[in-house]
């Protein structure tokens, strides 16, 4: 339905401005063959200092010279935002001897100027097409405000909530995250920006969670954990990737020729460029593997990173470390060669500049607007639901809204731009009252000073408000400074006064809703005990607040899972779903087992999981064949009934484990999921593919090994899915 809404609208747009925005993908066959043609003859006109230019990225703001763009000694630019001063930069790059087009690149981590969910929210609909639509979207409108290349998807994968950059990922496990990186990237790129891939490799493994540390990560997690959702982005056609700012086993991966060359170019022939991120070649001084900037350069240049952004050190080092004879001519020929070539295949050498004045008319349309409010109904997940108490019955006559995050002022949280186009966001008090019959009342209270939750405004006048009320709306959790990059935390309560907030309210006995808006997943254990419901949401944007509503009022049914683990407590961490067994499980009164003297083994809610309004059962999981060859294939499947009296979406998840192989393998281990509408009362047989050949697992020295044996096979709707299969896996 959302789909053909989005086609027909589609077709209202003019011809013209549609094809201002075109998909961007590699060419193929003759076409990629001349442009290397191409290619060649323009580095063979190009002084060295060109060359370089080429692999200099700088950004908007202090410190910019837009006369290194006239002189060609720039290639790419970030942080342009408004089409007026991208067509600036591109005007003053045709002043330049050569007039090669600049790359001109953003973090367009969830939306440009329609907000979708931050990424990890999107992850939770576990629906790849909408996730793909949000990013088609974000990369139409980035694409016709001038920007060719997105810093996005981050697909790293990431086990710790205490790190608060999970927000910009897909959460905890492998395949989500790589059939998430698939659709992200095919949808950016459809929309007109090449992607990138970041941050290749293990950032989501910093030690303790605490930002920019140092990661350890062996071979075999690397490749069966780290590398899969790369690995998809760069088969869909990313066509830049970013290194990461740590270090990974000892060394930087900015100067890991390892990684950036023999594994990612040589192994995975990956022909597009890489990007350092920002600043992190100068910090290959502070991670101690270079004594100066001009060693920094060498280092990183040498080990593969193509383009160094906002170092400015191959800018001021790379022509002499040249023309001193320690860098080779013909290493940064090869970085040049990637540029231009990530380049023409995008078509900036035809391009038309940015129109300054039809890029507002394409912001917002309702086509992004409708996607948006899509993919927050369906990111949401409806985490409890005690006494169905969603949603709100019809004998709730008042319900008060408590908390500032209730009425936003916005819903940014990167560094993505404001003031294109209209910017409307309901809050959810005004949501509420247009869904509820005329006879309810609904009254707010912002209770804090700032959404941030961190110091009170009026929290007499919010309890007294709470108090007079059928049912309490709280609207709580992390803003301001407790997300994205650099805001890591070891406590995971709701932030300042919140908690003091939330058990004020539960309190005065009536039944409290809690509305969550977090970064990453929080310890919800005290609120999981004490509220009657708990929607989290992983910030909506623009339309966040309407999907709320249509939730909490019945209008839509929520369907969304958890993508990475609720612990109960932080001394959990990590905690994951696809644990290896141990020597010494968990075992009724067994003092030696391995668990935890104060807390339990399993988290709060786990992987997979998420309730709706309908409930579901499975029956009859089967298998198309009872033994599969190692190069084989069979079919799984399961009859999925709706039992509940509501139309609703169920994820049918099917996990795998194989109980003896050569490896210790994980309990469990995700291969396939899909997103079904099954109607109330109706029974869908839902089937899956299960390839042999994804069954294996990476060794310690980095072979994929598939091993003979039996396979369990489980399906259900979270990672305890409680049905069961087996296959024999045999050799040919
Ligand atoms: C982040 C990157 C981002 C870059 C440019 C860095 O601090 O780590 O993910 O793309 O900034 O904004």
């Amino acid at each position: 339905m959302l789909l053909r809404l989005v086609a027909a609208l589609l077709l209202l747009i003019p011809a013209s401005i549609a094809s201002a925005q075109q998909p961007v993908a590699w060419k193929t066959g003759l076409e990629a063959r001349e442009i290397e043609r191409k290619v060649d003859a323009l580095i063979g006109k190009m002084t060295l200092e060109e060359k370089v230019g080429q692999l200099h990225l700088s950004g908007r703001g202090e410190g910019f010279d837009i006369n290194q763009v006239r002189s060609g000694d720039m290639g790419a630019v970030m942080n342009f935002v408004v089409p007026a001063e991208v067509l600036a930069v591109q005007k003053a790059v045709r002043e330049s001897r050569l007039k090669i087009p600049l790359i001109i690149g953003l973090d367009a981590v969830h939306g440009f100027s329609t907000y979708f969910p931050l990424p990890l929210g999107q992850a939770s609909s576990w629906n790849p097409e909408l996730i793909e639509q949000a990013a088609y979207w974000t990369g139409r409108e980035a694409s016709a405000a001038g920007i060719n290349w997105t810093f996005a998807p981050m697909v790293d994968i990431s086990r710790d909530p205490r790190w608060g950059r999970a927000l910009e990922g897909a959460g905890e496990d492998a395949y989500l995250g790589s059939v998430v990186a698939t659709a992200r990237t095919r949808g950016y790129q459809r929309g007109g920006v090449a992607t990138t891939p970041k941050h290749f490799v293990g950032y989501g493994a910093v030690e303790a969670g605490r930002d920019y540390n140092a990661t350890w990560i062996p071979t075999s997690q690397l490749f069966d954990l780290h590398l899969p959702p790369f690995k998809a982005s760069f088969e869909t056609g990313a066509m830049t990737a970013m290194a990461a700012f740590t270090a990974l086993n000892g060394v930087p991966t900015t100067a890991h020729r390892g990684m950036l060359t023999d594994l990612l170019r040589g192994r995975w022939g990956f022909r597009g460029f890489v990007t350092s991120d920002f600043g992190s070649i100068t910090e290959l001084r502070l991670h101690g593997i270079a004594r100066d900037d001009a060693e920094a350069a060498r280092k990183a240049l040498l080990a593969g990173i193509d383009m160094d952004m906002m170092s400015d050190v191959y800018h001021k080092h790379l022509a002499n470390e040249v023309r001193v004879g320690r860098v080779p001519v013909k290493a940064v020929d090869e970085a040049v060669r990637r540029v231009l070539r990530v380049k023409f295949h995008l078509g900036l050498f035809e391009k038309p500049d940015v129109d300054p004045a039809t890029a507002p008319s394409l912001m917002q349309t309702e086509a992004a607007r409708e996607v948006a409010l899509q993919a927050a109904r369906e990111g949401a997940i409806l985490l409890k639901n005690a006494d169905e108490t969603l949603p709100i019955r019809d004998t709730v006559k008042s319900v008060a809204v408590i908390g500032a995050m209730a009425v936003p002022e916005d819903e940014r949280v990167w560094t993505d731009p404001a003031g294109l186009g209209r910017r409307v966001i309901t809050p959810l008090p005004d949501a509420l009252r247009e869904r509820l019959p005329k006879d309810v009342s609904v009254s707010y209270q912002p209770a804090f000073t700032k959404n941030c939750g961190t110091a009170f405004a009026d929290k007499k006048a919010a309890i007294h408000a709470a108090a007079a009320s059928d049912l309490i709306v709280t609207m709580l959790g992390e803003d301001c400074e407790f997300i994205g990059e650099a805001a890591s935390r070891t406590k995971l309560e709701l932030p300042g006064v919140q908690q003091e907030l939330l058990e004020a309210l539960v309190k005065t006995g009536k039944p409290v809703v809690l509305v969550l808006a977090t970064a990453r997943p929080l310890i919800l254990t005290w609120a999981s005990e004490h509220v009657a419901a708990i929607l989290q949401i992983f910030h909506g944007g623009t339309e966040g607040r309407t999907a709320i509503a249509d939730i909490l009022t019945g209008r839509y049914n929520p369907s969304g899972r958890v993508p990475m683990s609720f612990p109960r407590s932080v001394g959990q961490i990590p905690v994951y779903y696809s644990q290896l067994p141990s020597g010494r499980p968990e075992k009724p009164g067994e003092r030696y087992a391995s668990i935890f003297m104060d807390e339990r083994n399993e988290p709060l809610y786990p992987f997979g999981y998420g309730l709706s309004y309908s409930r579901f059962t499975y029956a009859n999981p089967r298998v198309s064949a009872s033994s599969v060859r190692l190069d084989g294939s069979v079919e799984v499947a399961v009859d999925v009934t709706n039992t509940g009296t509501r139309d609703g979406q169920e994820v049918v998840q099917l996990y795998i484990r194989q109980p003896v192989a050569s490896l210790s393998r994980p309990l469990r281990e995700l291969k396939g999921f899909e997103k079904v509408m099954i109607r109330a009362g109706e029974t869908k047989t839902v089937r899956f593919k299960l390839e042999a050949s994804r069954l294996g697992a990476h060794d310690e020295q980095g072979r994929y090994v598939v091993d003979p044996g039996e396979v369990e096979i489980y399906i259900g709707g979270s990672s305890r899915a409680a049905a069961k299969a087996q296959v024999m896996l045999i050799r040919s």
